[in-house]
């Protein structure tokens, strides 16, 4: 892989339109949207698009989403979509929301990782939406991160994973969302989610019928085919070893005094980190499933820094984004959940 010496840039005029050249010229480059960083290539040049599955270590049948900042590229880059997509389309972009539609010939296999169909995403984020414009690209992007580490919500949490690797990150600011996109598949009375995001189960209900994929809350055992590659996968996972508990939190209170050593932490809601016998994180209130969207990827990442070996994280509750948040976290726990009952004690 190339050696580069990476620039952290500002999103200003200028850098926006050296990291659009840079684009053109097929190089890759990190950009913010409104979700997480993510890592850019021209969607039509497969060269381009090879450079960052390599930057990333990303696995070959993982498909990567397609960025787009205007309505009339939906059709031009599927192939006879269902008058549903147009109507979702018109409800939730531009924003946090990635349509899996039949795929138009102009996308290339290693983009849909030889699957028929491709992934196309209208973000609300202005710097994105600016970078497409003037690169006049539809941009591959998958998020910023090294495979299998948490995805990064700052332009410093993309140089982590990317210094070295790729030639410049535009620095936008921290992402306003916090966790990648709601990905569904389009069909045309109904719609299939793969991936929780911001775009939730409850606003898509509002427009169709919505089917939930068991991979959203269940691993997929080895060697089964899955309709979405990036749902088989461990993710979002830090050095630490993950757990879920559910339970109250006088119960996680006592469980936790059988929990503490060395490298113990906690994740919690906020209020409840000051009176436990570990050092913990908070993660927003437990009523505030976007507050905890924003930061669990951040604090997933902070753990690694705490050197953590063991991290409990409170149950997030599952309604609103709060799905996304479960989602996350289960894949960072590897699908392991502690259930307590009232004396603290796993069941
Ligand atoms: O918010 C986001 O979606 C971010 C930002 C950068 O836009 N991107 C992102 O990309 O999260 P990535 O590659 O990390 O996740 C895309 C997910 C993967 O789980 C992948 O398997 C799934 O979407 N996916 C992509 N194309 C698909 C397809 N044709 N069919 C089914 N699943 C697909
Ligand atoms: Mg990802």
């Amino acid at each position: 892989m190339e050696k580069w010496k990476t620039e952290l840039a500002p999103a200003d005029e200028q850098n926006l339109a050296r990291a659009a050249e840079l684009l053109q010229k097929g190089e890759v480059v990190g950009f913010p949207t409104e979700t997480v960083y993510g890592l850019a290539g021209n969607a039509l040049n497969p060269e381009a698009v090879e450079k960052i599955f390599l930057a990333k270590g990303r696995p070959q049948d993982n498909p990567l989403i397609v960025h787009i900042a205007s309505m009339d590229m939906l059709p031009v880059l599927t192939n006879n979509p269902p008058e549903l997509a147009f109507k979702l389309a018109k409800a939730f972009w531009p924003g946090p929301m990635t349509m899996v539609l039949p795929k138009s010939d102009l996308i290339p296999d290693v983009v849909s990782a030889g699957l028929s169909t491709v992934g196309i995403r209208f973000p609300s984020s202005k710097v994105a939406q600016a970078l497409i414009q003037k690169s006049a690209l539809p941009l591959a992007a998958p998020s910023g991160n090294l495979s299998g580490r948490p995805s990064p919500t700052t332009a410093a949490h993309m140089m982590e994973d990317m210094d070295g690797r790729i030639p410049m990150i535009l620095d936008g600011g921290p992402c306003s969302v916090g966790v990648e996109s709601t990905v569904i598949g389009v069909g045309t009375d109904r719609v299939r989610l793969y991936r929780p995001g911001g775009i939730t189960v409850e606003m898509l209900e509002e427009i169709c019928p919505v089917e939930i994929d068991p991979g959203v809350l269940h691993a997929v055992e080895a060697g089964r085919k899955v309709a979405s590659p990036g749902m088989k996968y461990r993710h979002y996972a830090p050095k630490a070893d993950v757990q879920i508990v559910e339970g109250s939190f006088p119960a996680f209170r006592t469980f936790m005094e059988q929990q503490k050593g060395e490298g113990v932490y906690a994740i919690v809601f906020n209020g409840e980190e000051n009176s436990l016998p570990v050092p913990a994180l908070a993660f927003g209130a437990e009523d505030d499933p976007a507050a905890q969207a924003r930061l669990l990827f951040d604090l997933l990442r902070e753990c690694d820094e705490l050197g953590a070996k063991r991290v409990f994280v409170r149950s997030p509750r599952v309604t609103g984004i709060g799905l996304a948040v479960y989602n996350r976290l289960l894949r960072a726990a590897a699908f392991q959940i502690v259930h307590l009952n009232e004396s603290g004690v796993a069941e």
